[in-house]
This record gives C-alpha cells, sequence and structure tokens, in this order.
C-alpha cells in the first residue's frame, strides 16, 4: 500500500482579491504535494474558499447581490489563480457546498453531546477583518493587535469550553514537539496557551451569512468554527464509514500564514479533542511578505498581484523566486532587483547556461548522442557524483521541514559545482585532443541536469519538462525512483536544444 499525505492551505476569504500573500502559501503546498508524488506518496492536496462570515455579508451588500451570488462569482478568482499558477490541488473546497454545512453540523452536534458548549451570551469587542473577538485587555489603541478596527458585540451566544482544554493542549504540545513549527512560534503558541484560555463565543445572531446551528436558526455558526472544519469535510466523514476520512484524517500538515496560527494550533486542536477526532500531525506558519519594506495592503496600494508578475516574467520564475529568496517561516521583503537577480543569475546563468552549454555540445560534437557515464572515473568524475548521489536525501530532509529555500540551495550547490566542474575541464578544449574524454565528461554533467531536472519539477514544473525533455527522459521516466537509474540515458539522441530560461534586461526596469 502507498504511504498517503493530506495536506491543506487555508481557505480564503473570497472579499479580498488574490495576491501574493494567497499565492505564497499555496505555492509551499503545491511543493510539498508534487514533491511527495513524485516520491510515491498519494497525496490529497486540498484549497478553496471560505465564504461565510460578517465580513463576506457586508462585502455582498456592498455589491448589491445575495451573499450566494457574491461569493459563486468571487471565489472563480481563487479557482483563477490555482490555475494561472499551476496549483495541483486535488479538489477546491467552498464552504457553500452542502456537504460542508452537514460536516459543520455534524461536529457541532459531536461538540454539543460531549458537554462542551452552553448558551449564554457575549458582551465584547468583535474585529469583523479578522473575525476575531478581542477581550478589553487585548486591545492597542482601541484597536485589534492586529489594528483591525472593533466593534462593540453584545448578543446570545453559544460557547465552546475552551478553557478546559489548557493542560490537555500544553500535554498534547509536550508529546509532540514538531507539532507546531518554527519552534519560535511554536513558542509563542505555549506561552499564549499557558497564560490561560476563556471560553469562546462560536455563534452569532446579529447576521445571518453563516451555517445555521442546530436545533436554534436564529444563531449561524462562528466562521472559524465553520473554515476550519473545511479540512475534515473534504474527507467526507459525514457519509457512513467513510473511506476518505479513514484514508486521510487526520491531515499530516496544515499550511498557514502566522496570522491565523493561533486558530490552527489551540483552537482546533480543542475542538477535535472535544469531539474525539485525531489531530493533524503538524501546522507550519509562513511569514509575511512586505513589498520593497514597506507592509502589502490594499490602502497604501501596493498589492502584488501574483498574475501581474506570471505574464511579465515567467510563472516557473516567479515559483522560484518566492521559495528560494526568504527562508521559508521568516517574513521577507519582495523586490524586483531581487527577483531580477535570481532570474538572471539563479536561472538563466548557472541553471540555464549549464543545460545549455552541455546539450549544444552533445548535440554538435557527438552527433546529438547522450554518452555514458565514464568508466574509470577521474578524481573530479567521481567527487561531483558522490555529491549529486547525496543530493536527493538532503533535499527530501530540506522539504520534510519544509525549509524550501535550503532545499533549493543544496540544488543549486551542486549546479554550481557543475559549473566549476565544466569550466576546469574545458570538453570543448577536449574535442581536438581528447574526444573520448570528452564524451565522458559530458556523460557526468548530462547525469547532473538528469537529476537535477527531475528535482526541480515540484518547484519549476513546466521548466523542468522543458530540460528533461531535451535530454529525453520520458514522462515515465520522471519519478524520484528513477534518480538512481545511471546511465538511463546513454545512446538517446537530442535535438538541437534552446534556452529555458530568458535574462531579463535589468536596465529595461529601471
Ligand atoms: N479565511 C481565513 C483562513 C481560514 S483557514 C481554516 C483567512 N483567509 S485570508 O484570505 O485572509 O488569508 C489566507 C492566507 O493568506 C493566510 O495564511 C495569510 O497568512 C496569507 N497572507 C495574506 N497576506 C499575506 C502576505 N502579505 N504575505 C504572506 N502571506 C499572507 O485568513
Amino acid at each position: 500500500m502507498k504511504k498517503r499525505y493530506y495536506i491543506t492551505t487555508p481557505i480564503y476569504y473570497v472579499n479580498d482579491n488574490p495576491h501574493i500573500g494567497h499565492a505564497y502559501t499555496t505555492l509551499a503546498c503545491d511543493v510539498l504535494a508534487r514533491f511527495k508524488r513524485l516520491d510515491d506518496y498519494e497525496v490529497m492536496f486540498l484549497t478553496g474558499t471560505d465564504e461565510h462570515g460578517q465580513k463576506v455579508q457586508i462585502a455582498a451588500n456592498k455589491a448589491g447581490v445575495s451573499p450566494q451570488e457574491f461569493t459563486d462569482k468571487v471565489s472563480k478568482n481563487f479557482l483563477y489563480l490555482t490555475e494561472k499558477m499551476n496549483f495541483s490541488n486535488d479538489y477546491f473546497i467552498r464552504t457553500t457546498e452542502p456537504r460542508h454545512y452537514e460536516s459543520c453540523q455534524k461536529i457541532w452536534q459531536k461538540l454539543m453531546d460531549n458537554g462542551h458548549i452552553t448558551l449564554s451570551a457575549y458582551s465584547g469587542w468583535y474585529s469583523v477583518r479578522d473575525e476575531a473577538f478581542f477581550a478589553e485587555s487585548e486591545l492597542i489603541d482601541g484597536k485589534a493587535p492586529t489594528g483591525a478596527p472593533v466593534e462593540w458585540v453584545e448578543e446570545p451566544s453559544y460557547f465552546f469550553d475552551l478553557s478546559k482544554w489548557q493542560q490537555p493542549l500544553l500535554d498534547f504540545y509536550e508529546k509532540n514537539p514538531d507539532f507546531v513549527a518554527p519552534a519560535s512560534r511554536f513558542n509563542e503558541i505555549k506561552r499564549f496557551v499557558e497564560g490561560g484560555l476563556k471560553d469562546l463565543s462560536i455563534s452569532r445572531t446579529t447576521f445571518d451569512w453563516g451555517v445555521p446551528v442546530p436545533g436554534d436558526p436564529e444563531h449561524v455558526m462562528y466562521v472559524w468554527l465553520d473554515a476550519l472544519t473545511n479540512y475534515i469535510t473534504a474527507t467526507n466523514w459525514t457519509e457512513p464509514n467513510s473511506e476518505d476520512f479513514k484514508n486521510w484524517w487526520p491531515a499530516d500538515l496544515h499550511m498557514v500564514g502566522k496570522d491565523i496560527l493561533r486558530f490552527h494550533a489551540v483552537y482546533w486542536p480543542a475542538f477535535l479533542m472535544a469531539a474525539e477526532l485525531d489531530l493533524p500531525s503538524r501546522i507550519f506558519a509562513h511569514g509575511w511578505w512586505t513589498n520593497e519594506g514597506e507592509k502589502i495592503s490594499k490602502s497604501l496600494g501596493n498589492v502584488i498581484d501574483p498574475i501581474t508578475l506570471i505574464d511579465k516574467y515567467g510563472l516557473d520564475q516567479i515559483r522560484y523566486f518566492l521559495m528560494r529568496e526568504v527562508p521559508f517561516g521568516r517574513d521577507g521583503d519582495f523586490s524586483q532587483s531581487a527577483l531580477l537577480h535570481r532570474i538572471n543569475s539563479d536561472l538563466a546563468n548557472d541553471l540555464g547556461n549549464l543545460s545549455q552549454r552541455v546539450l549544444s555540445q552533445i548535440f554538435k560534437n557527438l552527433d546529438g548522442k547522450i554518452p555514458s557515464l565514464p568508466i574509470n572515473l577521474l578524481d573530479d568524475d567521481a567527487s561531483l557524483l558522490a555529491m549529486l548521489k547525496e543530493l536527493p536525501d538532503k533535499v527530501r530532509a530540506q522539504i520534510d521541514n519544509q525549509s524550501f529555500h535550503d532545499a533549493l540551495r543544496q540544488i543549486w550547490n551542486v549546479i554550481a559545482e557543475a559549473n566549476r566542474y565544466v569550466d576546469k575541464q574545458a570538453p570543448w578544449a577536449l574535442k581536438k585532443t581528447d574526444t573520448d574524454r570528452m564524451a565522458d565528461v559530458l556523460g557526468v554533467l548530462v547525469e547532473v541536469i538528469r537529476c537535477v531536472g527531475l528535482l526541480t519539477q515540484p518547484f519549476m514544473p513546466d521548466a523542468s519538462a522543458k530540460i528533461l525533455g531535451q535530454i529525453k527522459v520520458n514522462e515515465s521516466e520522471r519519478t524520484f525512483v528513477h534518480l538512481s537509474d545511471v546511465n538511463l540515458l546513454s545512446g538517446r539522441i537530442i535535438e538541437k536544444p534552446e534556452g529555458v530560461f530568458p535574462r531579463h534586461q535589468i536596465a529595461e526596469e529601471g
């Protein structure tokens, strides 16, 4: 039986236009999902849209349409982004799906039956932008800690007994030291829980765009209980004896931005424990992008549209940049010059030139016939090939840690070494003096290009496919078991190679 891997993105609020932050979270999941599939896992990769709540209802009112019409329309923007970014999600969930209503009502009923929900009244501060409740003591200058405005809310409300889950959560964290990453964020979560938890208001009556509370439809469920439940809705857990649920739950990884970690690492595990459901294995909180040093916001007018970037620079260039530039987990800055540098230096020069130089020489000097590896390795051949052999495990370890930048760094270390090797061996000179040695050198290099091309597939699916296609790696030979098939290509005939990564003129950008 194949190993399984279930990975989720947050579901996106539809009131916003998709921007670089949304693309970033899903891209990280896409890289992981693709990597795992190539590594022989059966994968379920889930993304989608969060369509309920006061924020969406307000946006629909402003647009003069019903919330359902509004969400039908705007959720398509996110669907479009997944296509444009070449995301390989297996399903796109919408919280307005009937099965999701059932799923939310089922979890509610479980919490109710297990005695964790009571009806009372809420009075306090609510931030619509964050869809979160705040205590007076948490406000900063009369605003939510995120800077969002808050409003005073007084209404009947059901409460979840979150306060009772402090110790079980701390015990769980203790037993599962990798539950939240990066470690610094996990510490913040522990400190927060150690500080004590208050019961959580989980229903609202002052608007109606949400899932009705079973048996009391005056109330709609708090949007975060509704939203988090999407992760199990997608496993069809409401179906009796659901195979999907057995196969996929608990999730292996919930990928989230740092702003929504508390909901995932505190509330969600507490809901799940209270409903007697298993907890996800890991939650990773990534950092936030700024734009040329400034916080990204609609009001500053500096929102980065991923679609514009893709059209200008190419999809795989953007995918590479986002995964390479900033250590995953930290905040990072988006700058035009950093992007151009990565495109020209890492892609066009390092990988693009390596591949172009080697393939042109095979094409011109060996009638396009791919040579095999040397029978007798010289020291330089052996050390480059040894480095190549170690690469897959190194990359795998980084991917399993969600250190995407380090995975790419490892790959580029090998590319740099291969470029030094070409310069030193100078196969163009060997053409005149020792054609056997020339073929040996090109044989070593084509093996580097093959393995690098296989390992870059999750990050740059199209560009990698082009490279692998040029060296005649069949589609059926592109999974990671083939990494160790040395000499797979020997004797295959290549065509005239074409550059895969165009350079961008820096001057033009001004
Ligand atoms: N609907 C909730 C999530 C519910 S999950 C059960 C939500 N949606 S969101 O659309 O506001 O945000 C989704 C994701 O986008 C978050 O992970 C957030 O961190 C990410 N980003 C939004 N802006 C960002 C940046 N500027 N940079 C990086 N990621 C950012 O929250």
